[in-house]
């Protein structure tokens, strides 16, 4: 179960980089670069075809980016959650903005995916969020209830606090563009919310939620201080080891 007073941070390092070689550098650099902190949670998400090669350790744990919901079987190209767990990952990125819309992945296959996920011990890293378009017409708010309300369908209050949620509006990932503080505080009031109405309020305000976006060394602290969220997920400058762990060492 996921402790509610740690911090997450997350490193989402999507299709990069290209070699082992330079993934081994940058494992590298983190694990030289951060201090330890019992109040903090650091999860890598590299490509999964990494993963056998790096090992969870005292520095940080492992997730994976996408996880397929059978156990086993004629899936060619997929990885279930069962095959991941058994090469040490505890975590794995549901609903991603880019699987959503390069993959077709609907709120009904992300639901599959986080009971695979849970009933396979890992955590899902639940991601939802809006597009320019429809934050533009008022339906931010419209998009995340939705989104949560699916992808918590027919899943037991036993297993809520297995879950983290990232807030990713789609218009702030990889644009340099991001929301205001209080814009930020207001999804994650309304995700706690909604988690609430669908549980209870003690269950809302243990559920760790994140917030993902362009976030860099600048505004990192921010957005974790002035608007109620629990951690960050990183994507692009994940990938730069030390700015990574110069974010890491702001907090705690
Ligand atoms: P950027 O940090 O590159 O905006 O990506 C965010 C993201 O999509 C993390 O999952």
């Amino acid at each position: 179960m996921i402790d509610k007073k740690q911090k997450i941070i997350i490193a989402n390092w999507k299709m990069n980089p290209i070699s082992f070689i330079e993934a081994d550098n940058l494992i590298s650099t983190i694990k030289k670069g951060l201090k330890k902190k019992e109040d903090m949670r650091i999860i890598i998400c590299p490509p999964s075809i990494f993963i056998s090669k790096i090992k969870k350790n005292k520095s940080f744990e492992l997730g994976i980016q996408n996880i397929f919901w059978e156990d086993k079987g004629a899936y060619t190209g997929e990885i279930s959650s069962k095959i991941a767990k058994n090469f040490g990952v505890d975590y794995a990125i549901i609903g991603h903005s880019e699987r959503r819309k390069y993959f077709k992945e609907t709120d009904e296959i992300v639901n599959v995916k986080m009971k695979s996920v849970l009933k396979n011990g890992l955590s899902p890293i639940l991601c939802i969020g809006e597009t320019l378009k429809e934050k533009n017409q008022d339906l931010a708010s419209d998009v995340i209830i939705t989104q949560l309300e699916k992808a918590f369908t027919d899943i037991n209050k036993s297993k809520v606090l297995n879950i983290i949620v990232a807030y990713e509006p789609i218009w702030a990932i990889g644009s340099g563009i991001v929301p205001s503080t209080d814009e930020i505080m207001s999804a994650v009031l309304l995700i706690r919310k909604i988690i609430s109405k669908l549980y209870d309020r003690p269950t809302a305000e243990k559920v760790s939620i994140l917030y993902g976006g362009s976030v860099n060394s600048q505004n990192a602290l921010d957005f974790v201080d002035k608007t109620r969220a629990d951690g960050l997920l990183i994507g692009s400058v994940s990938l730069n080891g030390s700015e990574f762990v110069r974010i890491v060492n702001l907090f705690g």
